[in-house]
């Protein structure tokens, strides 16, 4: 009679640690993601990209918009905290003062991972994986493309990313790398116009309005929204875009692949915002305990208006 109730007993424990363990393997995956802003097309495709990709592999994504403010950044982090999400996602709008909510995160135990903009820390244990563009590399390509156009000879205008970011930094840098191989091209009005097309046209205009206006022969954008804002600063001011001043931006938007079509805008530097799939492909990783190198790079090309009307309707973004 014992015999049989133990018999009957170890079969329904065995069966209830079965369905424990199938009720784990389903559990929702909750993943944490605290984005910059909304600041320009390629923010809002790279949301898009995330958000879509989450809805696909059924991830509970609790996504918080920062409104290009570190303080809100770090708010939405420590109520990702709060919740106990498996993994935090985030894209740092600017490079510091990330060391101490990211050393709560480490103490709570929730891995994470950098998408897009990288953190400036002195312990890189804080992060498991940075996934994003080489932007030291977007500016070198940016300087090269404006070298070959205009044989090395170039007194440029430039309009800068949000300031302490980690593309205006970086793009900056290679930009400026470029510039040093080549005493005929110099920097001569650079301000930062957040990446936004509203600022972008704004202090367009203010450096238009100055009376060494006329000795610009061309722009460097950090971003394509700046220069979309730029090109109409520009228009508005009898100016030909494209022509009497050559434009150099970064991103690759469907818009800056429009002005390249009409002839108003001559380069853009490929950055990719479509990560989505890269960022929850991390996320499982780190799920299945896999390892994962510290950088993972997004492959970007170059287009000049030569290859824009073909391009145009392969744009995804
Ligand atoms: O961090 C990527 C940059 O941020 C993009 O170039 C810009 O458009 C965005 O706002």
């Amino acid at each position: 009679m014992n015999n049989t109730r133990n018999k009957i007993l170890t079969c329904v424990a065995a069966t209830m640690a079965c369905a424990l363990t199938a009720l784990a393997a389903d559990k929702q995956l909750v993943v944490g993601f605290s984005q910059i802003g909304a600041e320009s097309g390629w923010r809002t495709a790279n949301t898009d990209s995330i958000k879509s990709e989450a809805t696909k592999r059924n991830i509970s994504l609790k996504f918080a918009d920062a409104q290009q403010k570190q303080e809100n950044q770090i708010k939405a982090l420590r109520s990702f905290i709060a919740q106990g999400v498996d993994v935090i996602a985030f894209s740092p709008v600017v490079e510091t003062g990330w060391q101490p909510v990211l050393t709560e995160i480490k103490k709570a135990h929730i891995p994470v991972v950098l998408t897009d903009r990288a953190v400036n820390v002195t312990d890189d244990s804080l992060f498991v994986t940075f996934i994003g563009s080489d932007f030291v590399e977007e500016g070198r390509r940016a300087g090269e493309w404006l070298a070959k156009a205009t044989s090395g000879k170039a007194v440029i205008a430039e309009l800068v990313g949000t300031p302490g970011s980690a593309p205006a930094i970086d793009r900056k840098k290679g930009f400026e790398e470029i510039l040093a191989k080549n005493p005929g091209m110099k920097i001569v009005k650079s301000q930062s116009g957040d990446f936004t097309r509203a600022k972008g046209k704004e202090v367009m205009e203010s450096f238009l309005k100055s009376p060494d206006a006329k000795q610009i022969t061309a722009l460097f954008a950090h971003n394509d929204d700046m220069a979309l804002g730029a090109i109409q600063a520009m228009e508005e001011a009898g100016i030909k875009p494209g022509k009497d001043i050559l434009i150099v931006s970064i991103d690759g938007v469907k818009g800056a692949f429009e002005a390249m079509a009409a002839g108003k805008l001559n380069c853009t530097v490929e950055c990719n915002p479509l990560i989505g799939p890269q960022l929850f492909d991390a996320v499982q990783s780190i799920m299945d305990k896999k390892t994962l190198p510290k950088r993972t790079q997004v492959l970007e090309g170059v287009y000049d208006q030569s290859q824009a009307a073909k391009e145009l309707p392969n744009r995804k973004y």
